[in-house]
């Protein structure tokens, strides 16, 4: 038996959680959705990157927390390439659904890997009906009634329609940010994603707009794997079954977010959970 006198205090937290305790997704037996192995990630020579390994479990919420610059928006660009788009470039392997994404056409990656930007980004020329049939026309769905029924559902699905049914036709940026934001996510679900990758998705919103966002989260992960960038701790409490903790470039901690926000095996993670830096 371990003598619990000598550990300090967070050893002993460490203690009443074994590190080999399975993940959700773990025990459910099913398969990652997306994994990532000894991911580096370069601008230039900058490395912003350093052998990330982490797995985004299926239909479940992933948190990514870590102070400004240590590599949460580069991580989730990876994931869908888009940070090649940002002339970055990038080493190691991440697989979705097993398949390496370098062997899935881009586009076909970013319609299956969607992303939510912090900043809400409507095209600013359509209306918010074609804000969220665009990718459907893009990808040669102009069938009128089909459209109507997808923009219709994805436009209930984030919690948006009750407040613009009736407007269908004014510019999508005519709307609130909060509900703005909501149009994005409608306009990222309407090519029916499988991953949802959201940058600090509530950062620029009021209090009730971020509750909505956060709502929508937990309905989304019923049908679609997120992983969620957040500077606020108490969101990816309330948002995320898993959280991963990035720290200059490194994954230093990942495991059941109640563990990670009670009882976090590294120091650098309960530091920056609990406000001591960051
Ligand atoms: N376009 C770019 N060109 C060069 N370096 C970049 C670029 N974008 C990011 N970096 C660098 O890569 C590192 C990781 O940046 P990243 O934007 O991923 O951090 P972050 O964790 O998302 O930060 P924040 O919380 O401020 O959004 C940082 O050192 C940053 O300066
Ligand atoms: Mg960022």
């Amino acid at each position: 038996m371990r003598s619990i006198d000598l550990a300090t205090t967070s050893e002993r937290k460490v203690m009443d959680v074994p590190s080999d305790q399975p993940s959700p997704a773990a025990k459910a037996g099913e398969p990652a959705k997306m994994v990532a192995r000894n991911v580096d990630a370069f601008f230039g020579k900058t490395q912003a990157l350093k052998k990330v390994s982490l797995e985004v479990a299926t239909n479940r919420v992933l948190a990514i927390i870590g102070p400004s610059g240590c590599g949460k928006s580069t991580f989730l660009r990876c994931l869908n390439r888009m940070h090649e788009v940002a002339s970055g470039t990038m080493k190691g392997t991440i697989t979705l659904d097993g398949q390496n994404i370098l062997q899935i056409d881009e586009v076909n990656l970013r319609r299956r890997v969607g992303m939510v930007f912090q900043k809400p980004n409507p095209f600013p020329t359509m209306s918010i009906f074609d804000n969220v049939a665009a990718g459907l026309r893009f990808n040669g769905h102009h069938n009128r009634k089909h459209l109507a029924e997808v923009v219709e559902r994805c436009l209930r699905q984030a919690a948006l329609w009750d407040e613009v049914k009736d407007s269908l036709n004014k510019s999508g940026m005519s709307i609130s940010g909060g509900q703005q934001q909501r149009l994005c996510i409608a306009r990222t679900l309407a090519v029916s994603p499988e991953v949802v990758l959201m940058d600090e998705p509530a950062s620029a919103l009021d209090p009730l707009s971020t509750a909505k966002i956060e709502e929508l989260i937990y309905e989304l992960k019923q049908n679609y794997t997120i992983a969620i960038v957040t500077h606020n701790m108490q969101q990816a409490a309330r948002v995320s079954d898993m959280t991963a903790f990035f720290y200059l470039g490194e994954l230093i901690e990942i495991g059941e977010t109640k563990r990670i926000f009670t009882t976090p095996e590294k120091r650098q993670t309960e530091d920056y959970i609990t406000g001591r830096f960051g």
